[in-house]
C-alpha cells in the first residue's frame, strides 16, 4: 500500500519567535517536492508565529507534547483545545525524552493522545527501547508494552513514531534493518489491534539521528514511512534535503 511520506522536525528546546520565523520563511523559499507531507514541531511560545508564516502553505503544524485535560491545575500544560485554536493541526505524545525526564508514563501519555484526537489534532506517537533494553533482547516486549497506549485512538488521525532512545541525539542511527524490523513489527502489532487494513494505512516514521547521509537507507525501507528528525531539522538545507530524500525513496524500496 502506498503510505505518502511524512516528514516532522521536532525542534526540542530550540527557536523562539524571531528564529522560527525566519527558519520557515527560508524553508518556505525552496521549492519543496509534491509527495511528502512536512510538519515542523516548534516550541509551545513560537506556534502563533509559526502558524502566521505556514498560513496557506503545504508545511504543517505540530506541538511537541500536550495535556490530556481540557482545563484545569496543571500548572505549566497546554490543552488540544488552545493548540488547535492557534491553527496546530499535530501533536507529539510520548517522546523518551518526555518519558524519561519528565516522568511521562504509558498511561500518560495514552490520555494526552486521546485528548488530542478528541479536540481534532494528529497524533504523532513515540515509542523507543532504551540500549540496556536493546541489550537485553527486550525491543521487542518494549514496543508491544508502548504500543499498547494507541489501542484506543483513530488510526485516521495517527502517526506512530519508532525511536529507539539510544539512537536520539547520539549521532548513532539504528540501521535500516533495526528500523524495518521494529516497523514490521509494529505494523503487525497494529494489524492485530485495528485489522491488517488500518494497520496499513498508519503511517510509522522513524526517529534518531536520521539525517541527509543515512535517510536514504532508511526511509526506502518498505515499512518505513517517513522521520521525526530532531537535530537534522534545526538548519533548512539539511531539513529539506532529507524531505527530498523522502520523495526519492517513495518510489524505490529496498525489500
Ligand atoms: P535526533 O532526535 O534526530 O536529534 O536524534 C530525534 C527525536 O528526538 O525526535
Amino acid at each position: 500500500m502506498a503510505r505518502t511520506p511524512l516528514i516532522a522536525g521536532n525542534w526540542k528546546l530550540h527557536y523562539g519567535v524571531a528564529a522560527t520565523t525566519s527558519f520557515l520563511e527560508g524553508l518556505l523559499e525552496r521549492e519543496l517536492p509534491d509527495g511528502v507531507d512536512v510538519v515542523v514541531c516548534p516550541p509551545f511560545v513560537s506556534l502563533p508565529a509559526a502558524a502566521m508564516v505556514l498560513s496557506g502553505s503545504q508545511v504543517g503544524l505540530g506541538a511537541q507534547n500536550v495535556h490530556w485535560a481540557e482545563s484545569g491545575a496543571f500548572t505549566g500544560e497546554v490543552a488540544a483545545g488552545m493548540l488547535t485554536e492557534i491553527g496546530v493541526e499535530w501533536a507529539i505524545v510520548g517522546h523518551s525524552e518526555r518519558r524519561t525526564l519528565f516522568a511521562e508514563s504509558d498511561d500518560t501519555a495514552a490520555g494526552r493522545a486521546r485528548a488530542a484526537q478528541a479536540a481534532g489534532l494528529k497524533v504523532i506517537f513515540c515509542v523507543g527501547e532504551t540500549l540496556a533494553e536493546r541489550d537485553a533482547g527486550e525491543t521487542l516486549a518494549v514496543l508491544e508494552r508502548q504500543v499498547a497506549a494507541v489501542d484506543g485512538l483513530d488510526t485516521e488521525q495517527l502517526v506512530l513514531a519508532y525511536e529507539p532512545v539510544w539512537a536520539i541525539g547520539t549521532g548513532r542511527n539504528a540501521t535500516g534493518e533495526q528500523a524495518q524490523e521494529a516497523h514490521a513489527f509494529l505494523r503487525g502489532r497494529l494489524a492485530a489491534s485495528f485489522g491488517r487494513d488500518r494497520a496499513e494505512a498508519v503511517r510509522i516514521l522513524y526517529g534518531g539521528s536520521l539525517k541527509p547521509a543515512n535517510a536514504a537507507d532508511l526511509l526506502a525501507r518498505p515499512d518505513v514511512d517517513g522521520g521525526l528528525i530532531g537535530g537534522a531539522s534545526l538548519d533548512v538545507d539539511s531539513f529539506s534535503a532529507i524531505i527530498r530524500a523522502a520523495a526519492d525513496c517513495a518510489a524505490e524500496e529496498i525489500p
